[in-house]
């Protein structure tokens, strides 16, 4: 939630921040703003409510110059989208802060700065560390004093980005539980919510520990750690190409996505797999040890990585017959578990910086689990940072919101780790070949399924003008239906559901009209008979069908059967492969609406607030 961008260079930053938070933007939209310090020694700032584009707007004709900055794109947690609860905040007119995260102590903080003569001219939280700072600042005359003793009073997740107008060479960062990057340059240093926003002025980044602080100025960095030692953090360059964060030829950002699909992939399995075996060393030097006395295994995630999770449990439990519990990150970190003996817990997060995930995460390390296996896709997360063993998604940089090649990835991931958890499990060499078969034959299949595009686009017309859904699927593609309402959802405002398909006459059925259309995946699996079942009661009663089938399911198109037909695949990677066509659906009906495809209203790409 929430971009932070800064900039301390020789030139004026203006047009840097103005660029980071366009890149940051899939973090949050609602306003924005930047405080820049003047030649002058006055801190000059300017916030828009809405998109980026109306602050660039706003700053074209008289933009604000100086060496120093900060800038700051919102998503709204306390207080509503408007210019005054915009950031950059400000405690008188020398000190001007940016913040992504929650202070949950700042009412109590609030009230003890009001007492002491402060004023607020915001609901949100982030005005009074901007005053704590500022009150430390009038005692002690050093903002890096004054920003590590306010940090000893927040609680709460929090980066944030401090100027003042009295030291005007230097821009104070800190982070405890919010993502923050320090981009390095050539007389010129940076900082930022993530690597992306910085890539037109740096490829070399510093990732900050948990309860550092930063002293950024243009030609030197000074980092002291939690115990206020100074520490070095290393510099690693940043490992995609720059143009990830272009859109290119394609309309939206997660079209291209949706079609980088075979790709990344194939990335994602690279130097991974041989023609026959699971490469289990390419998993983590640690991998081999870790998975040997696995008895169970318990996922966390949230949204489409719990979609993920519920796949990957059906391969765990079937191919390695380890039991396996998959739950949102949200109710576990709230409620008491019975910790089953030698449970690996295994963390599945895209961005690697959701809070509820990391706070379970965090939570379980104390618990007994026996290790912690992140799946994820941002090298030098947080998540990635915390876990004893690390399988990587290589999908690159995700910028629409509504996640695609980073769910496909991670059940590439998933698949990987369930058949090397299943050689430790009696996963005899001839299954494991033919499973790693049928994995290598994913890039051409998903690709096939992108060459439906304009078929399914043509389907999509149905939708249009429909205000409900329905998805089926049954075992391994139960969770792909979910997957598949939650794009619909997010993109569309379609309100949709997904049920086991089994579960219909247990009371959806009694929705089902001529206005609720029917999404059902049907690969051609051991219950696809069951599904052609289900699929007689929608029709009996007078429901809309669409059918993504396999060829041989016999499944055709007659009155009220939509059926789109899948090339061949093998049932273990069907879920993969049946994600494609859901993804292409709900981005036309998103098009044809008219929707921000890239940007739907009230979300944010990074959850990084509970
Ligand atoms: C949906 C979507 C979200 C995320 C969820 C978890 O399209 O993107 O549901 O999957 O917020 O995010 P990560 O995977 O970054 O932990």
């Amino acid at each position: 939630m929430c971009g932070i961008v800064g900039a301390v260079s020789e030139r004026d930053v203006q047009g840097i921040l103005l660029e980071g938070l366009r890149r940051l933007e899939y973090r949050g939209y609602d306003s924005a703003g930047m405080a820049i310090l003047s030649q002058d020694g006055t801190v000059n700032r300017v916030r828009e409510l809405g998109k980026v584009a109306a602050l660039a707007e706003l700053i074209e004709s008289a933009p604000p110059k100086g060496h120093v900055g900060i800038a700051h794109t919102r998503w709204a947690t306390h207080g509503e989208p408007s210019r005054l609860n915009a950031h950059p905040h400000m405690s008188g007119d020398r000190l001007a802060l940016v913040h992504n995260g929650i202070i949950e102590n700042y009412q109590e903080l609030r009230d003890e700065l009001k007492s002491a003569g402060f004023e607020f001219t915001s609901q949100t939280d982030t005005e009074v560390v901007a005053h704590l700072i500022e009150q430390l600042y009038r005692a002690t005359a050093d903002l890096t004093s004054a920003v590590k003793q306010a940090t000893g009073r927040l609680r709460g997740a929090y980066a944030l980005a401090v100027v003042h107008a009295d030291e005007p060479d230097r821009l104070i960062v800190c982070r405890e539980g919010s993502p923050l990057v320090i981009g390095v340059g050539i007389g010129e240093n940076f900082i930022a919510s993530d690597q992306l926003a910085l890539l037109p002025v740096t490829d070399r980044f510093m990732f900050l520990d948990e309860g550092d602080i930063a002293d950024i100025r243009k030609d030197k960095i000074t980092i002291w750690d939690r115990d206020d030692n100074v520490v070095d953090r290393p510099t690693s360059r940043f490992e995609h190409a720059a143009d990830a964060a272009d859109k290119g030829e394609y309309r939206h950002f997660m079209l291209k996505e949706i079609y980088e699909q075979p790709t990344v992939i194939k990335a994602t399995m690279e130097g991974r797999i041989t023609d026959t075996r699971v490469l289990e060393q390419a998993l983590g030097t640690e991998a081999g040890k870790l998975l040997e006395n696995v008895r169970h295994v318990q996922i966390i995630a949230c949204g489409t990585s719990y979609h993920a999770g519920m796949v990957a449990r059906y391969w765990i439990e079937d191919l390695a017959g380890v039991p396996c519990s998959v739950e949102v990150a949200s109710e576990f970190r709230y409620r008491k578990h019975v910790i089953q003996p030698d449970t690996l817990f295994l963390c599945i997060s895209q961005s690697g910086e959701t809070a509820d995930t990391l706070a379970a995460l965090r939570q379980a390390k104390k618990a007994g689990f026996r290790a912690a296996l992140a799946i994820c896709n941002v090298a030098g997360s947080s998540l990635v940072r915390e876990s004893d063993l690390v399988i990587m998604t290589q999908a690159g940089p995700e910028i629409g919101v509504a996640s695609t090649k980073a769910f496909t990835t991670q059940l590439t991931a998933l698949l990987l780790f369930s058949i090397a958890l299943a050689r430790h499990n009696g996963l005899s060499s001839e299954r494991e070949a033919e499973l790693v078969t049928a994995m290598r034959l994913l890039p051409g299949q998903v690709s096939a399924a992108l060459a439906l595009d304009k078929e399914i686009a043509e389907l999509s017309r149905e939708f249009m003008d429909k205000h409900h859904s329905l998805f089926l699927g049954r075992g391994t593609l139960f969770p792909v239906a979910l997957e598949g309402a939650l794009k619909l959802k997010e993109i569309s405002y379609i309100h949709a559901e997904a049920y086991p398909a089994g579960e219909l006459k247990h009371g959806p059925l009694a929705l089902v009209d001529s206005e609720m259309p029917v999404v059902t995946v049907a690969p051609n699996n051991d219950m696809l008979e069951k599904l052609k079942s289900n699929l007689e009661e929608v029709r009996a009663r007078g429901g809309q069908l669409f059918v993504f089938a396999d060829g041989q399911s016999a499944l055709k198109n007659e009155e009220g059967v939509h059926v789109v037909h899948i090339a061949e695949v093998h049932p273990v990677t069907a879920p993969i492969v049946y994600t494609i066509p859901l993804q292409l659906l709900s981005y036309h009906v998103a098009v044809l609406k008219g929707t921000d495809v890239d940007q739907p209203r009230n979300l944010a790409k990074s959850v990084t607030v509970e």
